[in-house]
């Protein structure tokens, strides 16, 4: 009788929560959301339900994620750096027959086994080829969305060009569940998606802990959105961004009403918010990481530095910025561990459960960070200098392709792009991507190359750089040649990963994917 007549008196003392009562968790991950594109950064582009939701809660601003989208939701699923299951090599694209390697356990499958509801609403973009690799085969209960990287707001239609038929191929991507999702064509995504959130915290049983994934197609290119949303906006001159602005704002009230749906249904109490960006801004669509170097698709900081915040009732500590090291490879072991789930997992994490540092501020876990090793890195997006897609000739001899060595006993191959961090260190090599400090909206019309003064800096040209990002968190300032012995220690750090790494794999367009003038895109194989 004792245990339990002691659980009561801890339950009349409002101690339950110290008792197991696992919080909801719902993530909401945002699409090339770029530093500077929110109001508590500064952001001409206001975001009021964002801002008031990162002031009640914990901002994480030495927080980072990976460059491009299908790395950065891979590490999420996984806890496990891109390197250590092949996919250390750009995104999948719609006819590439690969996914996330099957024998990787993903986040909802461990939410599951912990008893929790688990539900994914938006993009996917962890292969689609064949049915195994779909979100509702890899642990999620309910799935609403698009398998690919990216396609239209309100017709949800992917154009792909399949260069072994040489057609190009305008379809839906959508679906509910396995089946295609058709009669949602002119309902803008982020509305959409909003109210497939909404619908499922409304018929949750609340006896169940939830875990709800909210993957937003906002705020990736194509540049559209209602025109109300824009309104406000006129004050910005230039297309793109105002366009972009409005995007934003739609995304901002779309995390007001998931906000709203959870405390209508009494859920908000026991419910953990997390909001993060997949990668940087994208400088070329309306994205902006003033005034941090580079872009998405990028090592510089504007790639990888990641808006993000913690909400929660249980915070220990609301109302806090933490300047605690954390990656999106750490949000598996911390939520897994939030639901006091087990980590049965016969793969080694990369991940740290972070809980304490968010919660109750104290020093993270984590002292490292590898941002990537990619032998086979290309920038395929015009940088200011090169407006006509190709690099300017004093970089091109940096896009070097290695192939990948497993282990190498001379050291790190520094033609290698690559990037690693520890503490306020880091360090690239090879060619990071576009190095420009992209100017702060408003002020200037689009860089020019020649205007940056960065056209030759010497570190570039023995492909080894490194930064103090804490001090100089712009990566201004090189200076490898001033400390040796860190660079020296951060090449055999990479060397040390890169003897982990898994061969990459990047397979060739398979043009049975074609889904004909008709179909959808999707599983083919
Ligand atoms: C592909 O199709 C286009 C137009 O449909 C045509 O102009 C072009 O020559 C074709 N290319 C090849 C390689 O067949
Ligand atoms: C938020 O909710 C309001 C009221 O229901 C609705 O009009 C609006 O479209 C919603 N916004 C988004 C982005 O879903
Ligand atoms: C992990 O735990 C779950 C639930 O307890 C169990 O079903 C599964 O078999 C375990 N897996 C391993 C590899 O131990
Ligand atoms: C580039 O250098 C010139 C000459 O040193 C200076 O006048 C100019 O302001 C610099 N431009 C930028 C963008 O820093």
């Amino acid at each position: 009788m004792q245990p339990v007549a002691l659980l009561l008196a801890c339950s009349a003392l409002g101690l339950r929560g110290a008792v197991a009562e696992p919080p909801h968790v719902v993530f909401v991950l945002a699409d090339d959301y770029g530093w500077n594109d929110v109001g508590f950064h500064g952001s001409e582009i206001e975001t009021p339900n964002l801002d008031k939701l990162c002031a009640t809660g914990v901002r994480l601003d030495n927080y980072y994620v990976q460059p491009l989208c299908t790395p950065s939701r891979n590490q999420l699923m996984t806890g496990r750096y891109q390197i250590h299951t092949g996919m250390q090599h750009q995104i999948i694209w719609p006819c590439q027959p690969y996914c996330v390697p099957l024998d990787e356990k993903l986040l909802p499958q461990f939410m599951k086994e912990a008893g929790y509801a688990t539900h994914m609403v938006g993009k996917w973009h962890l292969g689609m080829y064949r049915k195994d690799c779909l979100p509702t085969r890899r642990g999620f209960d309910s799935y609403f969305g698009y398998l690919t990287g990216s396609e239209d707001y309100f017709t949800h239609h992917r154009c792909a060009h399949i260069d072994a038929l040489n057609v190009t191929r305008c379809v839906l991507d959508l679906r509910d569940g396995e089946d295609v999702a058709t009669g949602y064509s002119g309902v803008y995504s982020t509305e959409l998606f909003t109210q497939k959130v909404t619908d499922i915290i409304g018929k949750h049983d609340p006896g169940k802990p939830l875990f709800l994934y909210m993957a937003l197609q906002a705020v990736h290119d194509p540049l559209e959105v209602p025109e109300r949303y824009v309104t406000p906006y006129r004050f910005i001159k230039d297309k793109q961004r105002r366009t972009f602005a409005g995007m934003v704002s739609a995304m901002d009230e779309a995390v007001g009403n998931v906000t709203e749906a959870l405390k209508s249904k009494g859920l908000w109490d026991n419910t953990v918010l997390v909001f993060s960006t997949d990668n940087g801004g994208q400088t070329l669509s309306g994205g902006s990481n003033w005034p941090l170097r580079g872009r998405k698709w990028s090592l510089w900081e504007g790639g990888v530095r990641a808006v993000g915040f913690v909400n929660s009732p249980l915070l220990k500590n609301p109302g806090t910025v933490s300047q605690e090291l954390i990656h999106i490879t750490d949000w598996l072991p911390t939520l897994v561990g939030l639901a006091g789930g087990r980590m049965n997992h016969s793969k080694p994490l990369d991940g740290f459960d972070v809980w304490k540092t968010i919660s109750k501020g104290t020093a993270s876990p984590r002292l490292e960070l590898l941002h990537n090793i990619d032998s086979m890195y290309v920038d395929i997006a015009p940088c200011p200098g090169n407006r006509y897609g190709n690099f300017s000739p004093e970089f091109t001899r940096h896009r070097v392709s290695v192939p990948p060595s497993p282990s190498q006993s001379d050291g790190f191959d520094v033609r290698i792009h690559a990037a690693i961090r520890y503490r306020e260190w880091k360090l690239l090599t090879g060619y990071p991507g576009c190095p420009v400090w992209f100017p702060k909206p408003g002020t200037t019309t689009h860089p020019h190359w020649e205007d940056l003064n960065i056209s030759k800096p010497s570190s570039l040209q023995n492909n080894i750089q490194l930064y103090n990002v804490e001090r100089d968190p712009e990566e201004r300032d090189e200076v490898s040649a001033q400390n040796p012995d860190m660079v020296d220690f951060l090449l055999t750090r990479l060397q040390h990963y890169q003897n982990s790494a898994e061969p990459i794999v990047y397979p060739d367009n398979d043009p049975k994917c074609d889904p004909g003038p008709d179909g959808a895109w999707g599983p083919w194989m």
